[in-house]
């Protein structure tokens, strides 16, 4: 299928399938879904039977129209409409409470619900064509990073999903902001593409949810989903963070020490970095100076690696402004927050 020219009979015959109780993967701006119909049970307990996922995981619920969200959402806080107004149809997840509609099954026994309206042209018309509420987590296998070209859902999900739309590369390549409603303060539980900034334009007051981008023994993520050990490569892995020399030196230092051991060894780096790394497996994911080209390559780097059975990973770390929050909070997971910090504070 052409990602701009998407074939209607193919996205009426996915449509279909949700109608039926099926399941379709399908693109979106940030990342591949698993789609299902998020107001029958029965497809969300195939989500997560087909990912390998716990079912105490909610699922977000794909919406073409700001008229659906009235039926999803029983108290609409005024926040809401603020914030589709600004960013949808985008990268941004609303939680709000949720009306009896909802199915439990779909929200992980929660009283809340997930509603985002993506952007991409072929996510809206199959949301419309499945009758208008796409159940839908990225279309991973549980723990893997998510897919940003239909090749990995393949590698997943075969045999397992009824149909997969291919849109080609998705265009962010990191999952979408979220956002709670359902407190005091709007809180972000995971950073997107829309930033806190941007957040704060529309809302004002703005919170960030402690456990995004430390480890905590003590507290509990806000969003189920960030408690478990997402995008982990097979290798360990581990973050450098100082100056380019030096986390040159500290890299170079380090590979050679676990090539002595025999280990296959990788190395994550920008395109500024490369020149100055050696390594078995050297990734370039992206320029330093766009986050968006390292948000585009960096779950295809991480999946590159186990493929080739890389047994030892070091990283370049990033800016964590703006959009690079979103970057170094899935880098800091893949690595289980292991930074080595050359620089003093
Ligand atoms: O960009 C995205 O959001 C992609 C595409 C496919 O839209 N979807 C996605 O879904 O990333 P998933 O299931 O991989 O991640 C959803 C996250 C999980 O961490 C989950 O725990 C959290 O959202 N979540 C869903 N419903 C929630 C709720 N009611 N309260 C708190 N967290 C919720
Ligand atoms: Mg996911």
């Amino acid at each position: 299928m052409d990602a701009l020219h998407p074939d209607p009979d193919q996205i009426q015959q996915a449509g279909a399938v949700i109608r039926s109780g099926g399941l379709v993967a399908f693109p979106t701006e940030t990342v591949y879904g698993l789609g299902g119909d998020g107001l029958n049970p029965m497809s969300s307990k195939k989500i997560y039977a087909a990912k390998g996922r716990p079912s105490d995981n909610p699922l977000i619920i794909h919406i073409h129209q700001w008229e659906s969200m009235k039926r999803l959402a029983s108290d609409l806080p005024p926040e809401a409409e603020l914030l589709a107004n600004a960013f949808w149809p985008g990268p941004l997840t609303m939680i709000v409470k949720k009306t009896n509609e909802v199915p439990l099954e779909t929200t992980g026994g929660l009283d809340t619900v997930a509603v985002r309206m993506p952007e991409h042209p072929l996510a809206l018309a199959f949301i419309e064509a499945a009758g208008g509420f796409v159940a839908a987590p990225s279309a991973n296998r549980s723990g893997k990073p998510s897919p940003t070209v239909a090749k990995y859902v393949i590698q997943d999900l075969d045999g397992r999903v009824d149909m997969i739309l291919d849109g080609g590369e998705v265009g962010i390549g990191v999952e979408s902001t979220i956002v709670d409603l359902t407190g005091d303060t709007p809180t972000i539980l995971r950073p997107g593409y829309i930033t806190e900034e941007m957040l704060k334009r529309v809302l004002g007051a703005v919170e960030a949810d402690q456990t995004m981008m430390e480890k905590h023994t003590d507290l509990a993520p806000k969003a189920p989903g960030m408690k478990y050990r997402h995008y982990a490569p097979a290798g360990e892995m581990t973050l450098v963070e100082g100056d380019t020399k030096e986390v040159a030196a500290f890299i170079n230092g380090k590979i050679c020490l676990a090539k002595e051991q025999g280990k296959c060894c990788g190395v994550l780096c920008s395109e500024e970095l490369y020149p100055f790394v050696e390594a078995d497996s050297k990734k370039n994911v992206g320029s330093r100076q766009d986050e968006l080209s390292i948000a585009r390559n960096l779950y295809r780097v991480l999946r590159e690696f186990d493929d080739e059975g890389v047994e030892v990973i070091y990283a370049e770390s990033f800016s964590r402004e703006g959009f690079g929050m979103a970057v170094m909070n899935r880098l800091l997971k893949a690595a289980g927050y292991h930074l080595e910090k050359l620089k003093l504070e």
